[in-house]
C-alpha cells in the first residue's frame, strides 16, 4: 500500500513517472467524450491536483457520475500535463470514492456571495477563498510565535475566565452557574457570593492585566489567545470573540513599544509574501488587485507616527465631511482613522499621546496633565490594527486615576501590588490577529477570516 501524498507535495516536488495515492474532495468535475477529468483538492494549496480518468478503470461508470464535493481517493501515475497552468496530472489507475456527493452539495462550481457562505461556514472551508484564509491564518499564527521566540519573549497564557474588566468599556459576557431563573438575591441585586467562583466573573477582554504581573518578573512577554467583547456594534471590523497578540515589556517606553510594533508588523508583511505566495497572488487577483504592492511597500516602510493634537487639526483641515465630529477630547472614529492613514499619511501610521478621558485607566499619564502615553497604529483600509500604551507604573497616580474612573482600587490589589514592590516603566500592545488576517489577506469582514464568527445574533456552529 502506497503511503498518501499530500497534493502540495505532488505538485511541488513530484516526478512526472511516479505512482502516488492522493486523496482529497473534488472541487471540479468535467466529463467529456471517453475522459473524465477531476480537480482534487485536499486543503494543503489552494491548486488541485488534476486527475484524468478514462475507460480502463474498473469503475468507470461510477466514476463518471461523481459529484462535486465528493471524497476520493486516488492512486495514478504522475505524468506532464498538456493542460496550460499546470506541470504535473495524476493518471488514474484506480479511483475509490471514499464519501459521495450528491446534486443537493451546497458549493457547486459557481461563485456565491459571502454572505451566502457565511450560512454554510461548515462547508465555506472548502472553497479556493476560505481555503487560502485559513491557510494564511494558521502559518501567520506560526509566525507570531517564532518573531517573539527569536527575540526572548516569554510566552504566558493568561485566563480566559476573570473577574476584571481591564479595559473598563463594560464589555464583559457574564460567565456564572447560577439558575437564572431563580438567582440568589441580595438587597435586590444577585448575590454573586453565592455563584461558582463567589464573585461575578465574565470571560476576558484582554490578557493585558495578567501580562504585565509576568513582565514584572520574565521582563518580556506575550499572550495570544481568545478575547470577549460584548459589544453590539455591528460593523465589518468587530466579532464578539476575537484572538489577541498582547506583548508587553519591562523597562520599556512608548518608543520602545512603537518600534516592537512596527517590527513585528512588517515582519509578518514580510513572512506573507515570501511564504504564502500561492494564496497572496489568489487575494491579489480575486479580492484586492493593489494588495501584493501595498504589503511589498509596508514591509519595506518607515511607520509614521503623529500626536493626537496634530491628527485633530489635520481632520479639522480635511476637504470632506465626516459624519462623527472632530473635536479635540473626541475619541477619532474609523471614517477618520482611515482618512489619516488612506489620505494624509498613505501608509501605517502611529497616533501618539491621545486625550487621558478617552483611553483606559491604566495608561501613563503624560506631563501636561491632559494626555496619556496612548498609541494606535492605524493602516489603509482597515483603520487600528494594533492599539497599546506605556502603563502607569507610579502607585498614586495610578490609584487616582482607577478612582477617577469608577475602579475600586481594591478590587485590582494584586495589580497595584506590582507598582508597590519593583515597579517598572513598562509598555504594551494588543494585536487584533483577524485585522491582522484582513489587512494581509484584503478581506472585507472580519466574519470572512475567523473560522466561525460570533457577532451579535449570530453564535452558529
Ligand atoms: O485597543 P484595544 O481595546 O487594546 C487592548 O485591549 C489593550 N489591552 C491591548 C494592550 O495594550 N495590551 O484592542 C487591541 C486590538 C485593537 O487594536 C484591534 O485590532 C483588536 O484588538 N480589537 C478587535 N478585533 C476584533 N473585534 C473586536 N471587537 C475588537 N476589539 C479590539
Ligand atoms: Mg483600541
Amino acid at each position: 500500500m502506497t503511503a498518501r501524498t499530500k497534493v502540495k507535495q505532488a505538485l511541488d516536488e513530484g516526478k512526472a513517472g511516479s505512482t502516488i495515492l492522493v486523496k482529497g474532495w473534488a472541487r471540479t468535475i468535467r466529463n467529456s467524450k471517453g475522459v473524465t477529468f477531476i480537480s482534487l483538492n485536499d486543503g494543503s494549496c489552494l491548486s488541485g491536483i488534476q486527475v484524468v480518468a478514462e475507460p480502463d478503470l474498473d469503475n468507470y461508470d461510477e466514476v463518471t457520475g461523481i459529484g462535486t464535493g465528493s471524497a476520493l481517493a486516488v492512486t495514478g501515475l504522475l505524468q506532464e500535463s498538456p493542460a496550460a497552468g499546470q506541470a504535473l496530472e495524476l493518471k488514474a489507475q484506480q479511483i475509490e470514492v471514499v464519501g459521495g456527493a450528491d446534486q443537493e452539495y451546497p458549493m457547486q462550481k459557481k461563485r456565491h456571495t459571502f454572505e451566502y457562505l457565511r450560512t454554510i461556514a461548515h462547508l465555506r472551508v472548502r472553497s479556493n477563498t476560505f481555503g487560502a484564509v485559513f491557510r494564511m491564518r494558521s502559518a501567520l499564527a506560526q509566525e507570531v510565535h517564532r518573531f517573539f521566540a527569536e527575540r526572548g519573549f516569554l510566552y504566558v497564557h493568561t485566563p480566559i475566565i476573570t473577574g476584571n474588566d481591564c479595559e473598563g468599556a463594560g464589555e464583559l459576557f457574564r460567565v456564572t452557574t447560577l439558575d437564572l431563573a431563580h438567582p440568589p438575591l441580595e438587597n435586590g441585586a444577585i448575590d454573586f457570593s453565592k455563584d461558582f467562583f463567589a464573585t461575578a466573573t465574565g470571560l476576558t477582554v484582554s490578557g493585558q492585566l495578567e501580562g504585565e504581573l509576568f513582565a514584572q518578573a520574565f521582563s518580556d512577554i506575550y499572550t495570544f489567545g481568545p478575547t470577549f467583547r460584548a459589544e453590539n456594534s455591528n460593523t465589518a471590523r468587530h466579532a464578539a470573540e476575537f484572538w489577541m497578540i498582547e506583548p508587553e515589556m519591562a523597562f520599556a517606553d512608548l518608543a520602545d513599544d512603537a518600534d516592537l510594533a512596527e517590527a513585528f508588523l512588517k515582519r509578518l508583511c514580510r513572512f506573507a509574501l515570501d511564504h504564502c505566495g500561492e494564496d497572496m497572488q489568489f487575494f491579489n487577483t480575486q479580492i484586492d488587485k493593489g494588495l501584493i504592492q501595498r504589503i511589498e511597500a509596508v514591509a519595506q516602510a518607515s511607520f509614521a507616527r503623529m500626536d493626537y493634537g496634530e491628527a485633530i487639526e489635520r481632520l479639522k483641515k480635511a476637504p470632506v465631511s465626516f459624519q462623527f465630529p472632530v473635536e479635540w477630547g473626541l475619541d477619532l472614529q474609523s471614517e477618520h482613522e482611515r482618512y489619516l492613514t488612506e489620505q494624509v499619511v498613505g501608509g501605517p501610521v502611529f497616533i501618539l499621546n491621545y486625550p487621558k478621558q478617552i483611553k483606559a485607566f491604566y495608561m501613563r499619564q503624560n506631563d501636561d496633565g491632559r494626555t496619556v502615553a496612548a498609541m494606535d497604529l492605524l493602516v489603509p483600509k482597515v483603520g487600528e490594527i494594533i492599539g497599546g500604551s506605556q502603563r502607569e507604573e507610579r502607585l498614586e497616580l495610578l490609584e487616582q486615576r482607577m478612582l477617577e474612573t469608577g475602579i475600586a482600587p481594591e478590587s485590582l490589589s494584586w495589580y497595584l501590588d506590582t507598582r508597590r514592590w519593583g515597579s517598572t516603566p513598562h509598555a504594551g500592545f494588543g494585536l487584533g490577529f483577524e485585522r491582522l488576517i484582513m489587512y494581509l489577506t484584503g478581506m472585507e469582514n472580519i466574519r470572512d477570516v475567523i473560522p466561525f464568527p460570533r457577532t451579535p445574533r449570530h453564535a452558529e456552529f
